[in-house]
């Protein structure tokens, strides 16, 4: 190896998928390491990988905590996620040791929302059990009462964690012609006139919504908050939707109250674990519909946050303030 290669710094990549883009962007300055199998890294062998680097590019399945840090050593400058959500990542342990870390914002809202209402006109409009009926030759000839879902035209839509993702949301439903939309979460957001939107309480928020969408981020507040007791205050009508993380939700009570038809139906992007075990239970029931965890899966994000994820880390690596750094 020459000198001008030995200087530069060292980032290791922890997944062999990462857009070329991001990738470009560290070679051109950067000693790059990257995980060179389409399996997952396994805890081991990042530990292992890790040691002596300057900045870690990591993903969302990667746990970053004090023992990952004190692994790399140290010299370490930054962390950068390709990803907006950071709940696997120790931020008192990055604060602690003054690492600083970056994640993607903005770049994925827009996929991440057209994804949320895919999901949501999937799972109240019955799209997968139809497309099933066609296939298995349960189509009958044309029936009025037959595969009726819930219209989201007059409805009352509720978001929980109207952040921007949230936000995004809300602005596409807004032209189905919904009659209102209510918002929860820790604290009022003042861009909730833009889609005059009202902060009701998370109580409120079960007790009216005949949608019920999870927008928020995964931290100790938000766990499992969607459980036994959140089904039971739901409507016997209501559909609930998730696209932020599964952890959010408890799973077996979210399958109790779909199973008993204590709400309708749920439209689930993630879910615990991930990937879902093809013998879950979930994946019984008709009025389920999971996808693997697709929200931010268009090739324009997917770019997007690769680059920001480089442009984070390589501005720490000069000693700059990251783009997006979380705080
Ligand atoms: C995120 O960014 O946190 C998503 O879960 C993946 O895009």
């Amino acid at each position: 190896r020459n000198m001008s290669s030995a200087s530069k710094p060292k980032v290791y990549v922890t997944n062999y998928d990462i857009p070329k883009k991001g990738l470009d962007l560290l070679n051109k300055s950067c000693d790059v390491v990257q995980w060179q199998s389409r399996e997952t890294i396994t805890r081991e062998q990042l530990i292992k990988n890790v040691k002596g680097i300057d900045a870690l590019f990591c993903i969302l399945t990667d746990k970053i905590d004090g023992t990952l840090l004190d692994a790399c050593g140290p010299q370490l400058k930054a962390v950068g996620t390709m990803s907006v959500g950071y709940d696997h990542i120790d931020m008192k342990a990055c604060k602690e040791r003054g690492i600083p870390v970056g994640f993607t914002p903005d770049v994925l809202t827009d996929a991440t929302a057209e994804l949320t209402v895919a999901l949501l006109l999937a799972t109240s409009r019955r799209l997968m059990e139809g497309a099933g009926a066609v296939r298995s030759g349960e189509w009958g000839m044309w029936n009025p009462q037959w595969m009726c879902g819930q219209g989201l035209h007059h409805s009352t839509v509720g978001i929980f964690g109207l952040g921007r993702i949230g936000l995004a949301v809300a602005k596409r439903l807004r032209p189905f012609g919904i009659s209102r939309l209510l918002y929860s979460g820790r604290k009022e957001n003042p861009a909730a006139k833009e889609v005059d939107a009202e902060f009701v309480s998370f109580d409120t928020l079960l007790r009216e919504s005949d949608f019920v969408i999870a927008g928020c981020a995964l931290n100790s507040e938000t766990k499992e908050i969607f459980n036994e007791d959140a089904f039971k205050k739901m409507k016997p009508t209501a559909i609930f939707v998730n696209s932020s993380r599964g952890g959010v939700v408890n799973q077996k009570a979210l399958y109790d109250a779909l199973k008993s038809g204590q709400i309708r139906a749920a439209g689930l992007d993630v879910t615990t674990p991930e990937p879902l075990p093809t013998d879950s239970p979930l994946l019984d029931l008709k009025n389920c519909v999971v996808l693997p965890h697709i929200g931010s899966a268009t090739v324009e994000a997917r770019n997007a946050m690769a680059e920001l994820t480089a442009r984070n880390i390589l501005a720490a690596l000069n000693g700059e303030q990251m783009p997006c750094q979380i705080e």
